[in-house]
């Protein structure tokens, strides 16, 4: 199996440095057999040479990668994400990647930062939309730079992607046992778009009876989030409020610099899959040697188990979790290890298990 590896931008390459070296690892003592395929994409390759996302990477990704592992994209030197755009939504987009599965799970007590909360209180998925929304690109500008001028997104929401989306989150509950599907939109302003996901909640829902299905508004879910995250198990809900509510989400695991995430195609298992950490290209992190590697290696986590590797996955994530667990982390979440001493304390574990 082929894997094609995107450093990025920022701090991308560092992490996705470690989540490589693990990969390694568990090729060479667990006989884990990836082929790994180191790509050049990213702004430096851009301010370079022009390429953003080239057709010919473009298709042999698509014809031959099992998996892409894309650290971040995002660079002040290239104006309006642009080159980030086309490789991050060329992927999404372009291999109709539409389920974006964000899996929000505190690892350790120590990490999550709610007064009287511990671990077993985060522990839920979400399913975001990632093909559509706000992010579709659709909308104009008119008279830029006057007084009168006009700026437009607009919000595309089909009835094919939306019933995909809130089905995948309802299959995905079935298949791993988790009780509770919430529906989150704002379909009380937004009352074209969303009543549009409330009919096919309400459709969708009453094929699965044995699973609890509960409508939540979007700004609702946000409070109810840091009150009592404990109450939810899956939630679905559009690309843009996927997103901000995954940093929400991100917050209560420990930071962003441990929340991963996969893009797949739920309706097509040989299709490619998009592993990246929820994070940015962090700048300010930047040559410090400090940025958290946990998100990568939770990355290199999920791509096991989606690729059938299930007993690594579980091996990898227990030796994550005893490093959180005993402080071996770098300072975002309390430790004093960098980027490398974190991943080697992830390491050492793997090495007495
Ligand atoms: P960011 O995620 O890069 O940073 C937000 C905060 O989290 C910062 O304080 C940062 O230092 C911290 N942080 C992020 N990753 C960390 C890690 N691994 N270890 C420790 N701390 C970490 O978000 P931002 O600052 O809003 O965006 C920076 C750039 O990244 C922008 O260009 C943005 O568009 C881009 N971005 C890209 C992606 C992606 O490629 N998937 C995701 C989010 C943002
Ligand atoms: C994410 C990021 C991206 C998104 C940005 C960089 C376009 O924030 O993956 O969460 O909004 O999807
Ligand atoms: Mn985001």
């Amino acid at each position: 199996m082929k894997v094609a590896i995107i450093g990025g931008d920022g701090i991308g390459p560092e992490v996705i440095a470690e989540g490589v070296r693990v990969l390694e690892w568990f090729r060479a003592c667990r006989g884990i057999e990836l082929d790994l395929w180191h790509l050049d994409l990213g702004a430096e390759r851009y301010l370079r040479d022009g390429s953003t996302f080239p057709d010919d990477v473009r298709r042999t990704i698509a014809e031959e990668c099992a998996a892409v592992l894309l650290g971040a994209l995002g660079d002040a030197r290239v104006p309006n994400f642009e080159h980030a755009r086309e490789i991050l939504f060329g992927m999404r987009f372009g291999f109709d990647l539409y389920a974006n599965v964000r899996p929000v799970r505190a690892l350790a007590d120590r990490v999550v930062p709610l007064r009287g909360r511990s671990a077993e209180d985060v522990n839920f998925v979400v399913f975001r939309e990632n093909t559509e929304g706000i992010y579709a690109g659709i909308g104009g500008q008119l008279r830029r730079g006057t007084a009168d001028e006009i700026a437009i997104n607009e919000d595309i929401n089909t009835r094919k992607g939306v019933e995909r989306i809130v089905r995948a989150a309802f299959e995905y509950a079935r298949r791993t046992g988790r009780r509770r599907v919430h529906m989150a939109d704002k379909s009380n302003a937004m009352r074209h778009a969303h009543e549009l996901w409330q009919r096919v909640f309400r459709e969708v829902r009453a094929e699965y009876p044995e699973i609890e299905a509960e409508h939540v508004y979007i700004d609702a879910l946000c409070f109810e989030l840091v009150r009592d995250p404990s109450q939810f198990d899956v939630i679905v809900t559009n690309n843009l409020f996927g997103d901000i509510v995954t940093d929400l989400g991100a917050a209560l695991q420990g930071g962003l610099g441990v929340a991963a995430s996969v893009s797949l195609n739920p309706a097509d298992s040989g299709r490619v899959k998009l592993f990246e950490p929820v994070h940015g290209s962090a700048p300010k992190l930047v040559g410090l040697g400090r940025a958290n590697p946990v998100a990568s290696l939770l990355c290199v986590a999920l791509l096991f188990e989606e690729l059938g590797f299930r007993a690594a996955a579980v091996e990898l994530e227990a030796a994550v979790a005893g490093a959180v667990n005993a402080g071996e982390t770098t300072p975002d979440l309390g430790g004093s290890l960098g980027t490398r001493g974190a991943t080697d304390a992830v390491l050492a574990r793997l090495a007495l298990s």
